[in-house]
Protein backbone atom coordinates (compact mmCIF):
# COMPACT_ATOMS: atom_id res chain seq x y z
CA UNK A 1 0.00 0.00 0.00
CA UNK A 2 1.15 3.55 -0.73
CA UNK A 3 1.63 5.82 2.21
CA UNK A 4 -1.34 8.37 0.80
CA UNK A 5 -3.52 5.15 0.92
CA UNK A 6 -2.35 4.14 4.65
CA UNK A 7 -3.12 7.73 5.63
CA UNK A 8 -6.62 7.47 4.45
CA UNK A 9 -7.55 4.16 6.32
CA UNK A 10 -6.11 5.93 9.92
CA UNK A 11 -9.42 7.68 10.72
CA UNK A 12 -11.21 4.11 10.28
CA UNK A 13 -8.95 2.49 12.45
CA UNK A 14 -10.34 1.85 15.74
CA UNK A 15 -7.48 1.06 18.50
CA UNK A 16 -8.83 -0.41 21.21
CA UNK A 17 -9.65 -4.30 20.91
CA UNK A 18 -12.89 -4.97 21.80
CA UNK A 19 -13.37 -8.31 24.11
CA UNK A 20 -15.75 -10.19 25.33
CA UNK A 21 -16.31 -13.81 27.28
CA UNK A 22 -17.42 -17.07 26.40
CA UNK A 23 -20.47 -17.96 29.03
CA UNK A 24 -21.97 -20.82 27.46
CA UNK A 25 -21.59 -23.23 24.76
CA UNK A 26 -25.48 -25.00 23.23
CA UNK A 27 -24.63 -27.28 20.68
CA UNK A 28 -23.32 -26.26 17.69
CA UNK A 29 -23.05 -22.03 19.12
CA UNK A 30 -20.97 -20.28 21.54
CA UNK A 31 -22.54 -17.17 23.37
CA UNK A 32 -20.60 -14.75 24.86
CA UNK A 33 -21.42 -11.89 26.78
CA UNK A 34 -19.69 -8.69 24.57
CA UNK A 35 -18.55 -8.00 22.24
CA UNK A 36 -19.96 -5.11 20.37
CA UNK A 37 -20.41 -6.64 17.23
CA UNK A 38 -22.77 -7.81 14.28
CA UNK A 39 -24.24 -10.58 12.35
CA UNK A 40 -21.70 -11.56 9.70
CA UNK A 41 -18.66 -10.79 11.43
CA UNK A 42 -15.40 -12.83 12.75
CA UNK A 43 -14.37 -12.87 16.37
CA UNK A 44 -11.27 -14.84 17.83
CA UNK A 45 -11.85 -16.84 20.72
CA UNK A 46 -8.93 -17.10 22.91
CA UNK A 47 -8.45 -20.42 24.63
CA UNK A 48 -7.25 -20.16 27.97
CA UNK A 49 -3.98 -22.18 27.49
CA UNK A 50 -2.45 -19.69 25.41
CA UNK A 51 -3.13 -21.98 22.31
CA UNK A 52 -4.06 -20.41 19.09
CA UNK A 53 -7.24 -18.49 18.71
CA UNK A 54 -10.58 -20.22 17.07
CA UNK A 55 -11.88 -18.34 14.56
CA UNK A 56 -16.22 -18.07 14.75
CA UNK A 57 -18.83 -16.04 13.20
CA UNK A 58 -21.37 -14.34 14.48
CA UNK A 59 -24.61 -15.83 13.61
CA UNK A 60 -26.78 -14.26 15.96
CA UNK A 61 -28.17 -12.78 19.12
CA UNK A 62 -30.22 -14.63 22.04
CA UNK A 63 -31.37 -12.00 25.01
CA UNK A 64 -28.15 -9.63 25.61
CA UNK A 65 -26.01 -12.25 24.36
CA UNK A 66 -24.06 -12.95 21.42
CA UNK A 67 -24.47 -16.36 19.44
CA UNK A 68 -20.92 -17.58 17.86
CA UNK A 69 -20.14 -20.56 15.65
CA UNK A 70 -16.54 -21.50 15.33
CA UNK A 71 -15.09 -22.46 12.08
CA UNK A 72 -12.68 -25.12 13.76
CA UNK A 73 -13.35 -27.68 16.11
CA UNK A 74 -13.60 -26.22 19.27
CA UNK A 75 -12.13 -28.46 21.99
CA UNK A 76 -9.91 -25.95 24.14
CA UNK A 77 -12.99 -23.24 24.46
CA UNK A 78 -13.75 -22.93 28.53
CA UNK A 79 -16.30 -20.10 30.45
CA UNK A 80 -14.28 -16.91 30.36
CA UNK A 81 -12.46 -17.18 26.90
CA UNK A 82 -11.95 -14.11 25.95
CA UNK A 83 -13.89 -13.49 22.74
CA UNK A 84 -12.16 -10.83 20.65
CA UNK A 85 -13.91 -8.88 18.16
CA UNK A 86 -12.23 -8.51 14.03
CA UNK A 87 -14.96 -5.94 12.87
CA UNK A 88 -14.75 -7.47 9.70
CA UNK A 89 -16.40 -10.36 7.99
CA UNK A 90 -14.00 -12.89 6.24
CA UNK A 91 -11.81 -12.34 4.03
CA UNK A 92 -9.71 -14.23 1.31
CA UNK A 93 -7.11 -13.93 -0.88
CA UNK A 94 -7.35 -14.54 -4.55
CA UNK A 95 -5.36 -14.18 -7.44
CA UNK A 96 -3.13 -15.94 -10.51
CA UNK A 97 -1.16 -17.52 -7.56
CA UNK A 98 -4.28 -19.73 -6.82
CA UNK A 99 -4.27 -21.75 -9.91
CA UNK A 100 -3.01 -24.98 -9.29
CA UNK A 101 -3.45 -24.74 -5.39
CA UNK A 102 -6.23 -26.60 -3.25
CA UNK A 103 -7.71 -24.66 -0.55
CA UNK A 104 -10.00 -24.63 2.63
CA UNK A 105 -12.87 -22.06 3.53
CA UNK A 106 -10.96 -20.11 4.71
CA UNK A 107 -8.56 -19.70 1.36
CA UNK A 108 -5.27 -21.31 3.14
CA UNK A 109 -3.90 -24.51 1.25
CA UNK A 110 -5.15 -27.56 2.55
CA UNK A 111 -1.53 -29.26 2.77
CA UNK A 112 -0.45 -26.52 5.23
CA UNK A 113 2.07 -24.50 2.76
CA UNK A 114 1.62 -20.39 2.73
CA UNK A 115 -0.17 -18.44 0.21
CA UNK A 116 2.13 -17.08 -2.86
CA UNK A 117 2.80 -13.46 -2.87
CA UNK A 118 0.94 -11.05 -5.05
CA UNK A 119 -2.81 -12.29 -3.58
CA UNK A 120 -5.55 -9.43 -3.29
CA UNK A 121 -8.05 -9.48 -0.50
CA UNK A 122 -11.42 -9.92 -2.20
CA UNK A 123 -14.56 -10.08 0.88
CA UNK A 124 -16.08 -14.44 0.51
CA UNK A 125 -19.59 -12.48 0.48
CA UNK A 126 -20.74 -10.37 -2.51
CA UNK A 127 -23.76 -8.74 -3.83
CA UNK A 128 -24.95 -10.26 -7.49
CA UNK A 129 -24.43 -8.34 -10.36
CA UNK A 130 -27.17 -5.87 -11.23
CA UNK A 131 -29.51 -8.06 -13.09
CA UNK A 132 -30.52 -5.15 -15.50
CA UNK A 133 -26.73 -4.96 -16.58
CA UNK A 134 -25.86 -8.67 -17.23
CA UNK A 135 -24.99 -8.83 -20.58
CA UNK A 136 -27.10 -11.58 -22.33
CA UNK A 137 -26.18 -15.48 -22.87
CA UNK A 138 -25.59 -15.62 -26.41
CA UNK A 139 -22.58 -17.48 -27.13
CA UNK A 140 -22.23 -21.16 -26.90
CA UNK A 141 -19.15 -22.55 -24.80
CA UNK A 142 -17.90 -25.49 -26.15
CA UNK A 143 -17.52 -27.84 -23.50
CA UNK A 144 -16.15 -31.39 -24.97
CA UNK A 145 -19.17 -33.11 -24.23
CA UNK A 146 -20.98 -34.20 -26.97
CA UNK A 147 -24.30 -35.20 -25.46
CA UNK A 148 -24.06 -31.52 -23.80
CA UNK A 149 -22.83 -29.46 -26.80
CA UNK A 150 -24.71 -31.15 -29.05
CA UNK A 151 -28.14 -31.18 -27.54
CA UNK A 152 -28.16 -29.04 -24.37
CA UNK A 153 -25.94 -26.52 -25.67
CA UNK A 154 -24.89 -24.32 -23.16
CA UNK A 155 -23.49 -20.12 -23.41
CA UNK A 156 -20.81 -18.89 -21.45
CA UNK A 157 -22.27 -17.33 -18.28
CA UNK A 158 -25.19 -19.76 -18.47
CA UNK A 159 -26.05 -21.74 -14.64
CA UNK A 160 -26.93 -25.08 -14.67
CA UNK A 161 -27.96 -28.01 -12.17
CA UNK A 162 -26.44 -31.65 -12.47
CA UNK A 163 -29.39 -33.55 -10.62
CA UNK A 164 -27.78 -36.94 -9.86
CA UNK A 165 -27.95 -39.71 -7.04
CA UNK A 166 -24.55 -41.06 -5.88
CA UNK A 167 -22.16 -42.96 -7.99
CA UNK A 168 -23.81 -41.84 -11.58
CA UNK A 169 -21.23 -39.87 -12.52
CA UNK A 170 -21.29 -36.69 -11.28
CA UNK A 171 -17.30 -36.62 -10.57
CA UNK A 172 -16.24 -37.55 -13.90
CA UNK A 173 -18.27 -35.22 -15.99
CA UNK A 174 -17.14 -32.14 -13.83
CA UNK A 175 -13.47 -33.93 -14.14
CA UNK A 176 -14.28 -33.63 -17.85
CA UNK A 177 -15.35 -30.21 -18.01
CA UNK A 178 -12.76 -29.33 -15.90
CA UNK A 179 -9.88 -30.88 -18.78
CA UNK A 180 -12.16 -30.51 -22.25
CA UNK A 181 -13.59 -26.97 -22.01
CA UNK A 182 -12.75 -23.69 -23.72
CA UNK A 183 -13.25 -21.95 -19.90
CA UNK A 184 -10.25 -20.30 -18.95
CA UNK A 185 -10.13 -20.96 -14.97
CA UNK A 186 -11.69 -23.60 -13.34
CA UNK A 187 -12.78 -22.93 -9.98
CA UNK A 188 -13.67 -26.40 -8.40
CA UNK A 189 -16.50 -26.62 -5.06
CA UNK A 190 -16.33 -29.93 -3.20
CA UNK A 191 -18.24 -29.28 -0.29
CA UNK A 192 -19.26 -31.56 2.63
CA UNK A 193 -17.96 -34.71 0.15
CA UNK A 194 -15.60 -37.34 2.44
CA UNK A 195 -12.40 -36.92 2.87
CA UNK A 196 -11.37 -40.19 0.83
CA UNK A 197 -13.87 -39.01 -2.17
CA UNK A 198 -12.12 -35.38 -2.18
CA UNK A 199 -8.25 -37.04 -2.46
CA UNK A 200 -9.55 -39.41 -4.96
CA UNK A 201 -11.04 -36.84 -6.87
CA UNK A 202 -7.79 -34.30 -6.87
CA UNK A 203 -5.43 -37.44 -7.68
CA UNK A 204 -8.10 -39.51 -10.48
CA UNK A 205 -10.39 -37.41 -11.92
CA UNK A 206 -8.59 -34.20 -12.23
CA UNK A 207 -5.04 -35.37 -12.18
CA UNK A 208 -1.84 -33.26 -12.56
CA UNK A 209 -3.93 -32.06 -16.59
CA UNK A 210 -7.02 -30.98 -14.52
CA UNK A 211 -4.88 -28.68 -11.76
CA UNK A 212 -3.19 -26.81 -14.55
CA UNK A 213 -5.96 -24.20 -14.70
CA UNK A 214 -7.98 -25.05 -11.88
CA UNK A 215 -8.39 -23.66 -7.95
CA UNK A 216 -9.78 -26.08 -5.97
CA UNK A 217 -11.72 -25.36 -2.67
CA UNK A 218 -12.63 -28.09 -0.16
CA UNK A 219 -14.64 -28.24 2.76
CA UNK A 220 -15.13 -32.00 3.78
CA UNK A 221 -18.36 -33.20 5.70
CA UNK A 222 -15.97 -33.77 8.89
CA UNK A 223 -15.62 -29.96 8.89
CA UNK A 224 -18.21 -27.88 10.97
CA UNK A 225 -21.19 -26.59 9.33
CA UNK A 226 -20.26 -22.87 8.95
CA UNK A 227 -16.87 -24.09 7.25
CA UNK A 228 -18.74 -25.59 4.41
CA UNK A 229 -21.04 -23.05 3.76
CA UNK A 230 -17.44 -20.65 3.68
CA UNK A 231 -16.32 -23.27 1.13
CA UNK A 232 -19.28 -22.84 -1.35
CA UNK A 233 -18.89 -18.47 -0.77
CA UNK A 234 -14.78 -18.74 -0.62
CA UNK A 235 -15.39 -20.64 -4.38
CA UNK A 236 -17.95 -18.12 -5.82
CA UNK A 237 -15.27 -15.38 -4.47
CA UNK A 238 -12.73 -16.73 -6.22
CA UNK A 239 -14.62 -16.99 -9.29
CA UNK A 240 -15.73 -13.90 -9.28
CA UNK A 241 -12.44 -12.14 -8.78
CA UNK A 242 -11.12 -14.05 -12.15
CA UNK A 243 -14.29 -12.79 -13.81
CA UNK A 244 -13.95 -9.32 -12.78
CA UNK A 245 -10.33 -9.74 -14.53
CA UNK A 246 -12.78 -10.10 -18.22
CA UNK A 247 -12.01 -13.98 -17.96
CA UNK A 248 -14.25 -16.93 -18.96
CA UNK A 249 -14.74 -19.18 -15.79
CA UNK A 250 -16.40 -22.37 -15.04
CA UNK A 251 -17.10 -22.41 -11.55
CA UNK A 252 -18.36 -26.15 -10.52
CA UNK A 253 -19.73 -26.92 -7.08
CA UNK A 254 -20.15 -30.60 -5.76
CA UNK A 255 -22.76 -30.10 -4.14
CA UNK A 256 -25.34 -27.50 -3.57
CA UNK A 257 -27.77 -30.07 -1.24
CA UNK A 258 -24.74 -30.46 1.03
CA UNK A 259 -24.02 -26.44 1.25
CA UNK A 260 -27.98 -26.82 1.82
CA UNK A 261 -27.47 -28.94 4.61
CA UNK A 262 -24.88 -27.22 6.09
CA UNK A 263 -26.91 -24.22 6.33
CA UNK A 264 -29.93 -26.15 7.95
CA UNK A 265 -27.82 -27.18 10.58
CA UNK A 266 -26.87 -23.78 11.49
CA UNK A 267 -30.50 -22.67 11.10
CA UNK A 268 -31.51 -25.31 13.51
CA UNK A 269 -28.81 -24.09 16.17
CA UNK A 270 -30.06 -20.62 16.26
CA UNK A 271 -33.54 -21.48 17.17
CA UNK A 272 -34.98 -21.37 13.12
CA UNK A 273 -38.09 -23.76 13.08
CA UNK A 274 -37.75 -26.54 9.89
CA UNK A 275 -40.77 -26.17 7.47
CA UNK A 276 -40.30 -28.48 4.29
CA UNK A 277 -38.89 -31.57 4.75
CA UNK A 278 -36.87 -30.56 7.84
CA UNK A 279 -35.28 -27.70 5.87
CA UNK A 280 -34.99 -24.25 7.47
CA UNK A 281 -36.24 -21.03 5.89
CA UNK A 282 -32.75 -19.47 5.78
CA UNK A 283 -31.82 -22.53 3.78
CA UNK A 284 -33.99 -20.98 0.92
CA UNK A 285 -33.34 -17.36 1.13
CA UNK A 286 -29.69 -18.10 0.99
CA UNK A 287 -29.46 -20.66 -2.22
CA UNK A 288 -30.56 -17.70 -4.37
CA UNK A 289 -27.86 -15.19 -2.30
CA UNK A 290 -25.35 -18.12 -4.21
CA UNK A 291 -26.47 -19.34 -7.39
CA UNK A 292 -27.03 -15.96 -8.46
CA UNK A 293 -23.28 -14.79 -8.17
CA UNK A 294 -22.78 -16.57 -10.87
CA UNK A 295 -23.43 -16.02 -14.35
CA UNK A 296 -22.35 -12.94 -16.74
CA UNK A 297 -21.42 -9.62 -15.65
CA UNK A 298 -19.80 -6.96 -17.78
CA UNK A 299 -16.41 -7.99 -17.33
CA UNK A 300 -16.63 -11.55 -17.89
CA UNK A 301 -18.71 -14.53 -17.41
CA UNK A 302 -18.89 -16.93 -14.83
CA UNK A 303 -20.67 -20.34 -16.50
CA UNK A 304 -21.42 -22.65 -13.36
CA UNK A 305 -22.54 -26.33 -12.73
CA UNK A 306 -24.45 -27.08 -9.00
CA UNK A 307 -24.67 -30.74 -8.62
CA UNK A 308 -27.83 -32.06 -6.76
CA UNK A 309 -28.41 -34.90 -5.00
CA UNK A 310 -31.30 -36.48 -5.53
CA UNK A 311 -32.03 -39.79 -3.94
CA UNK A 312 -34.59 -42.20 -5.60
CA UNK A 313 -34.15 -40.05 -8.62
CA UNK A 314 -36.73 -37.74 -6.95
CA UNK A 315 -36.57 -34.83 -8.51
CA UNK A 316 -39.18 -32.77 -6.72
CA UNK A 317 -37.51 -32.56 -3.31
CA UNK A 318 -37.25 -29.48 -2.09
CA UNK A 319 -33.52 -28.29 -2.80
CA UNK A 320 -33.72 -29.93 -6.56
CA UNK A 321 -36.86 -27.35 -6.86
CA UNK A 322 -35.77 -24.48 -5.65
CA UNK A 323 -32.32 -24.95 -7.62
CA UNK A 324 -34.22 -25.86 -10.38
CA UNK A 325 -36.19 -22.69 -10.28
CA UNK A 326 -33.15 -20.43 -9.75
CA UNK A 327 -31.06 -21.63 -13.01
CA UNK A 328 -31.47 -21.96 -16.67
CA UNK A 329 -31.15 -25.50 -17.23
CA UNK A 330 -30.45 -28.84 -15.79
CA UNK A 331 -29.13 -32.11 -16.70
CA UNK A 332 -30.51 -35.18 -15.17
CA UNK A 333 -28.33 -38.08 -14.78
CA UNK A 334 -30.28 -41.74 -14.76
CA UNK A 335 -28.89 -44.59 -12.82
CA UNK A 336 -30.92 -47.12 -15.47
CA UNK A 337 -28.32 -45.41 -17.93
CA UNK A 338 -25.48 -46.01 -15.83
CA UNK A 339 -26.42 -49.31 -15.39
CA UNK A 340 -26.30 -49.91 -18.61
CA UNK A 341 -22.81 -48.35 -18.47
CA UNK A 342 -24.69 -45.68 -20.86
CA UNK A 343 -21.55 -43.20 -20.06
CA UNK A 344 -22.08 -40.18 -19.84
CA UNK A 345 -25.15 -41.20 -17.92
CA UNK A 346 -27.10 -37.95 -19.40
CA UNK A 347 -31.14 -38.47 -19.78
CA UNK A 348 -31.51 -36.15 -22.54
CA UNK A 349 -35.16 -36.15 -22.50
CA UNK A 350 -35.86 -35.09 -18.68
CA UNK A 351 -32.65 -32.35 -19.31
CA UNK A 352 -32.96 -28.44 -20.60
CA UNK A 353 -31.12 -25.99 -21.66
CA UNK A 354 -33.13 -22.94 -21.44
CA UNK A 355 -31.15 -20.89 -23.66
CA UNK A 356 -29.47 -23.44 -26.33
CA UNK A 357 -32.32 -21.50 -29.14
CA UNK A 358 -30.55 -18.41 -28.68
CA UNK A 359 -27.18 -20.02 -29.05
CA UNK A 360 -26.92 -22.58 -32.38
CA UNK A 361 -27.74 -21.96 -35.57
CA UNK A 362 -31.09 -23.20 -37.27
CA UNK A 363 -29.30 -26.79 -38.81
CA UNK A 364 -28.22 -27.43 -35.59
CA UNK A 365 -31.13 -27.02 -34.07
CA UNK A 366 -33.36 -29.13 -36.12
CA UNK A 367 -30.97 -32.25 -35.78
CA UNK A 368 -30.92 -31.82 -32.31
CA UNK A 369 -35.06 -31.20 -32.25
CA UNK A 370 -34.48 -34.53 -34.51
CA UNK A 371 -32.05 -36.60 -32.64
CA UNK A 372 -35.07 -36.11 -29.39
CA UNK A 373 -38.51 -36.94 -31.02
CA UNK A 374 -36.11 -40.55 -32.76
CA UNK A 375 -35.26 -41.24 -29.26
CA UNK A 376 -38.25 -40.53 -27.53
CA UNK A 377 -40.44 -42.35 -30.42
CA UNK A 378 -37.78 -45.56 -29.29
CA UNK A 379 -38.60 -44.64 -25.50
CA UNK A 380 -42.04 -45.02 -25.89
CA UNK A 381 -42.16 -48.41 -27.80
CA UNK A 382 -39.46 -49.52 -26.37
CA UNK A 383 -41.36 -52.11 -23.60
CA UNK A 384 -42.98 -53.60 -26.90
CA UNK A 385 -39.98 -53.53 -28.49
CA UNK A 386 -37.99 -55.90 -26.51
CA UNK A 387 -40.69 -58.41 -25.59
CA UNK A 388 -40.65 -58.82 -29.79
CA UNK A 389 -44.42 -57.34 -29.63
CA UNK A 390 -43.92 -54.87 -32.16
CA UNK A 391 -44.14 -55.78 -35.63
CA UNK A 392 -41.66 -53.90 -37.90
CA UNK A 393 -43.70 -52.19 -40.79
CA UNK A 394 -46.35 -51.14 -38.47
CA UNK A 395 -45.20 -47.98 -37.97
CA UNK A 396 -42.77 -46.25 -40.03
CA UNK A 397 -41.50 -43.42 -37.25
CA UNK A 398 -41.09 -46.23 -34.90
CA UNK A 399 -39.24 -48.40 -37.89
CA UNK A 400 -37.05 -45.14 -38.20
CA UNK A 401 -36.32 -45.06 -34.73
CA UNK A 402 -35.33 -48.75 -34.21
CA UNK A 403 -33.22 -48.40 -37.28
CA UNK A 404 -31.12 -45.18 -35.53
CA UNK A 405 -31.18 -46.13 -31.79
CA UNK A 406 -27.29 -47.67 -32.49
CA UNK A 407 -26.26 -44.00 -33.77
CA UNK A 408 -27.97 -42.29 -31.61
CA UNK A 409 -26.45 -44.38 -28.71
CA UNK A 410 -23.04 -43.88 -29.77
CA UNK A 411 -23.76 -40.22 -30.63
CA UNK A 412 -24.55 -40.23 -27.01
CA UNK A 413 -22.28 -42.17 -25.29
CA UNK A 414 -18.71 -40.80 -24.83
CA UNK A 415 -15.25 -42.41 -23.28
CA UNK A 416 -13.64 -40.07 -20.71
CA UNK A 417 -10.51 -39.69 -22.86
CA UNK A 418 -12.44 -38.99 -26.26
CA UNK A 419 -12.49 -35.72 -27.13
CA UNK A 420 -14.57 -33.11 -29.35
CA UNK A 421 -14.61 -29.43 -29.94
CA UNK A 422 -18.34 -27.57 -30.54
CA UNK A 423 -18.09 -27.39 -34.04
CA UNK A 424 -16.87 -31.19 -34.79
CA UNK A 425 -20.14 -32.56 -32.36
CA UNK A 426 -22.31 -29.56 -34.44
CA UNK A 427 -20.87 -31.12 -37.86
CA UNK A 428 -21.28 -35.01 -36.64
CA UNK A 429 -24.73 -34.23 -34.98
CA UNK A 430 -25.81 -32.38 -38.73
CA UNK A 431 -24.82 -35.03 -40.98
CA UNK A 432 -26.09 -37.73 -39.02
CA UNK A 433 -29.79 -36.38 -38.14
CA UNK A 434 -30.06 -33.27 -40.13
CA UNK A 435 -32.06 -34.86 -42.30
CA UNK A 436 -35.64 -34.81 -40.85
CA UNK A 437 -38.55 -37.50 -42.02
N1 LIG B 1 -17.90 -41.40 -18.75
C1 LIG B 1 -17.72 -42.55 -18.06
N2 LIG B 1 -17.18 -43.63 -18.68
C2 LIG B 1 -16.99 -44.79 -18.03
N3 LIG B 1 -17.33 -44.99 -16.75
C3 LIG B 1 -17.85 -43.98 -16.06
C4 LIG B 1 -18.08 -42.70 -16.68
N4 LIG B 1 -18.64 -41.88 -15.77
C5 LIG B 1 -18.76 -42.61 -14.61
N5 LIG B 1 -18.29 -43.86 -14.79
C6 LIG B 1 -18.29 -44.96 -13.77
O1 LIG B 1 -19.14 -44.63 -12.68
C7 LIG B 1 -18.41 -44.61 -11.45
C8 LIG B 1 -18.93 -43.50 -10.53
O2 LIG B 1 -18.71 -42.25 -11.14
P1 LIG B 1 -18.47 -40.93 -10.30
O3 LIG B 1 -18.18 -39.87 -11.29
O4 LIG B 1 -17.48 -41.13 -9.22
O5 LIG B 1 -19.92 -40.74 -9.68
P2 LIG B 1 -20.47 -39.72 -8.59
O6 LIG B 1 -19.51 -38.59 -8.50
O7 LIG B 1 -21.81 -39.31 -9.12
O8 LIG B 1 -20.60 -40.47 -7.31
C9 LIG B 1 -16.96 -44.44 -11.86
O9 LIG B 1 -16.09 -45.00 -10.94
C10 LIG B 1 -16.92 -45.15 -13.20
O10 LIG B 1 -16.74 -46.53 -13.00
MG1 LIG C 1 -18.52 -37.91 -6.78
Amino acid sequence: MKAADLLQEVPSLNPYKQYGKVTRAVGLTIESKGPRTSVGELCYIHPQEKKEPVLAEVVGFKDKYVQLMPLKQTAEISPGSLVEATRKPLQIKSGHGLIGKVIDGTGQPLDGSVLPEGLSPVPTEAEPPNPLLRPRINEPLSLGIKAIDGLLTIGKGQRIGIFAGSGVGKSTILSMLTRYSEAEVNVIALIGERGREVKDFIERDLGEEGMKKSVVVVATSDQPALMRIKGAMTATAVAEYFRDQGKQVNLMMDSVTRFAMAQREIGLAVGEPPTTKGYTPSVFAMLPKLLERSGTSQAGSITAFYTVLVDGDDLNEPIADAVRGILDGHLVLDRKLADKGHYPAINVLQSISRVMEELVDEDHQKAADNLRRLLSTYMESEDLINIGAYKKGSSKEIDKAIKMQPAINQFLQQDTSEVLTFSETRKALIEQFGKGE
